[in-house]
């Protein structure tokens, strides 16, 4: 069994081959950077014209790296939502084209289950694990039970934590995307240089708030009273930026282990840290961390399908064909679709 998986809801435009066996044939990412860097993030408009341009070429691409044809394929599967939904009907628009003219099953993807389902193309991690799902949109801990079945213990009830680290980069003025460069800047700084609060932590459940970090940060720049930051000082601040964040990460985690403990007593926890600040190798030092505290294991898939990827959206509609699964080609694209809503299938069919 051979997948094609196409990957357009953001700034990344993506096409990958994947088998059965889960070895990824070929993995192509087309990443806009350069088309949105002047602007300091992702325009959404030109997000979706730039993946009309090149996704035709990136799906030949992977076809021919993974030495397939269409005629090889059991099947196609697209991200169906939640995204920017100009550039998510740029991609199931094609792939049901694909998938009628070459009658093959069509699969729209929940784009969050293929970041929860990416640990098992990496590493084949068996249900049920925690799910700590990260990324620029999202920041979530579940439990995933089996297919289709993602039981949400908590998620952020203001900013996202992709969406932190890129704001707190812009502030700092140390470039888009922020999250990798807050990651680079901080290995050289102080990360007790600042005070800065650990929201929610603490408390009990699994929610998270990172609004009132990012205003801490920003007072903290204002009260330097500089028009620039020196690279030390930016430095210093992402530390203690990312320092907070791995320190309310570690928090909820705590949390998140008590609920999986009360419903699966006799399996020692897998924790799986997905999306795309799970790339993040000072995160993953701490979640370890956490883990080692609670007897748990951490599982990452490696950075490059931690960030959007189409393998894990091959990968998902791979697990969903085997389960005799399929979309209905009337599929309408998704701007919000919750993970715990169920299976990616189950829209419009
Ligand atoms: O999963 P992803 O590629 O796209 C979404 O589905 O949102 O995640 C993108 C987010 C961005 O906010 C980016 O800044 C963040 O992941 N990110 C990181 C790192 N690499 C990417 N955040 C922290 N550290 C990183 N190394
Ligand atoms: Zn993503």
């Amino acid at each position: 069994m051979i997948v094609l998986g196409i990957e357009t809801s953001c700034d990344e435009t993506a096409a990958a081959v994947v088998a059965v066996d889960r070895t990824i044939l070929s993995n192509e990412i087309l990443s806009q950077f350069e088309e949105h860097r002047p602007y300091g993030g992702v325009v959404p408009e030109i997000a979706a014209r730039a993946h009309l341009e090149y996704l035709n070429a990136v799906i030949i691409k992977a076809l021919k790296i993974a030495n397939v044809s269409f005629q090889d394929l059991s099947g196609i599967g697209v991200t169906g939502g939640p995204g920017l939904i100009g550039g998510v009907t740029v991609g199931v628009m094609t792939a049901k084209a694909i998938a009628d003219v070459h009658k093959l099953p069509f699969l729209a993807i929940n784009h969050l289950e293929g970041h929860a389902l990416s640990a098992r193309l990496s590493h084949g991690v068996t249900f049920p694990y925690l799910l700590l799902l990260v990324s620029g949109g999202h920041c979530q801990l579940l439990i995933a039970r089996e297919l289709g079945q993602y039981e949400k213990l908590g998620g952020t009830i203001d900013d996202a934590i992709g969406e932190a680290f890129d704001k707190t980069a812009k502030l700092l003025d140390l470039g888009y995307p922020g999250g990798p460069a807050i990651e680079s800047a901080a290995k050289t700084g102080n990360p007790q240089s600042l005070t800065l609060p650990r929201p929610l932590s603490g408390r009990p459940g699994c929610d998270f708030s990172f609004s009132g970090l990012k205003t801490a940060v920003r007072n903290s720049v204002v009260k330097l009273g500089k028009n620039k930051l020196s690279s030390d000082e930016a430095a210093d601040i992402a530390a203690s930026f990312q320092c907070a964040v791995a320190d309310v990460l570690k928090d909820r985690c705590t949390n998140a282990f008590k609920e999986f403990t009360k419903a699966f007593p006799e399996i020692r926890p897998v924790l799986v840290a997905a999306g795309g600040v799970a790339s993040n190798l000072y995160l993953r030092d701490s979640l370890r961390e956490v883990c080692t505290m609670h007897k748990a294991d951490l599982i990452a898939p490696p950075p490059i399908l931690c960030t959007d990827n189409a393998a894990m959206i091959a990968w998902a509609a791979l697990e969903h064909l085997q389960n005799g699964e399929k979309t209905n080609l009337n599929f309408s694209p998704r701007p919000r679709w919750p993970l715990e809503e169920g299976k990616s299938y189950s829209a419009n069919l």
